[in-house]
């Protein structure tokens, strides 16, 4: 069997792991014949590609980005239409390719449920740092992304105490604010601000000026894709990502004046931004990211197609994609009730 392996959607730490993991088990134990598209769909249009065996992913395990690349180039010219697929089984006919590895958030494995539908062979690793899919515990590159977030958090805290500042910082999640909650909890933060709970601009001034009257100064964890309570539009930087969503950021910098108005108390605000995409994974996320390409390569074998290596608890599960798709992993009530009782 000769299996094409594609990264799409943004970048993830564990994404080399993964890779690894699949063509370690998929090449040296089952036999398969492994090739990586390069940029994603872009690659696979293109007809580059490269040969995946064991000296290609060789020290790969803790090396951040991805070796392949990455795009949100669309694997169909003009949509679902049954000429798209026509012309997608044309190339895999050309390339050899039997069957797929897609590595990717929702965006990705709602592709390979697509191709699932029609009749392609397809398995699903799950990435991505906002952890916002359904179908897995944890999705690999989070863990890092709350590690920077949580360092970021810890560094604003010494100048923010020493100029008696509130401090406000912006990390990703676009409807999702998994690295602000858990980020925010290991930071000890003042208010966390989700995509899910909006809160009046009122509400979040309260905890920073109940922080100040305890002599603390504020830290203030926003997710990307906050709304402040009835506004229906996450703060957009100007231009479209490459799935036609409006590019989010800069909440943190709307804030930051708004609460530094209201309280009288200085505020500043740093967006966090890339830098928590970037780099080393952490052990856990490499650990995570490789048993997930491991599970990929034994999907392949036993042909469970159309699922998705989830984690669930300690094993890694393969999951109809199905269930994974169609519905985001939102941070739910419980959760934020749990720490929002001791905001301020
Ligand atoms: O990977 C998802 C994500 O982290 C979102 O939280 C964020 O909106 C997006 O990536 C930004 O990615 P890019 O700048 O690569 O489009």
């Amino acid at each position: 069997m000769r299996i094409g392996v594609l990264c799409s959607g943004g970048d993830s730490p564990g994404m080399n792991a993964a890779i690894r993991g699949a063509t370690l088990r998929g090449v040296d134990v089952h036999g398969f014949e492994m090739v990586g598209f390069i940029d994603g769909w872009r690659g696979f249009h293109d007809g580059e590609m490269v040969p995946l065996d064991r000296p290609a992913v060789r020290g790969l395990s803790g090396v951040g980005g991805v070796f392949l690349g990455t795009s949100r180039v669309p694997p169909f010219a003009g949509g679902r239409g049954e000429a798209d697929l026509t012309e997608f089984r044309v190339r895999m006919a050309e390339y050899g390719i039997d069957a797929f590895m897609l590595i990717g958030g929702n965006g990705t494995q709602t592709v390979a449920s697509i191709l699932d539908e029609a009749g392609v062979p397809v398995v699903g690793l799950p990435k991505t740092i906002d952890n916002d899919l359904s179908g897995t515990d944890y999705t690999f590159g989070f863990d890092t992304a709350v590690s920077i977030a949580s360092e970021a958090i810890d560094r604003l805290r010494t100048t923010g105490d020493s100029h008696r500042r509130c401090m406000v910082l912006e990390v990703m999640g676009r409807d999702a604010g998994w690295i602000a909650l858990h980020a925010g909890m290991a930071g000890g933060a003042q208010a966390i601000l989700l995509p899910e709970f909006p809160e009046s601009l009122e509400q979040g001034c309260d905890w920073v000026t109940s922080g100040r009257d305890r002599g603390r100064s504020s830290m203030v964890v926003v997710a990307e894709g906050f709304k402040l309570a009835g506004s229906d539009q996450a703060v957009t930087r100007e231009g479209l990502d490459g799935f036609g969503r409006p590019r989010l950021g800069g909440v943190a910098e709307v804030l930051a004046p708004l609460i530094e108005e209201h309280t009288g108390i200085e505020a500043r605000a740093t967006v966090l931004g890339h830098v928590q995409r970037g780099g080393a994974p952490t052990a856990f996320d490499r650990v995570l990211a490789t048993r997930t390409g491991i599970a990929a390569a034994d999907a392949a074998l036993a042909g469970q197609w159309g699922t998705l290596a989830g984690l669930r608890g300690d094993r890694i599960e393969m999951v109809p994609l199905a269930e994974a798709v169609g519905r985001l992993k939102t941070v739910p009530e419980y959760r934020y009730a749990e720490v929002r009782l001791n905001f301020g």
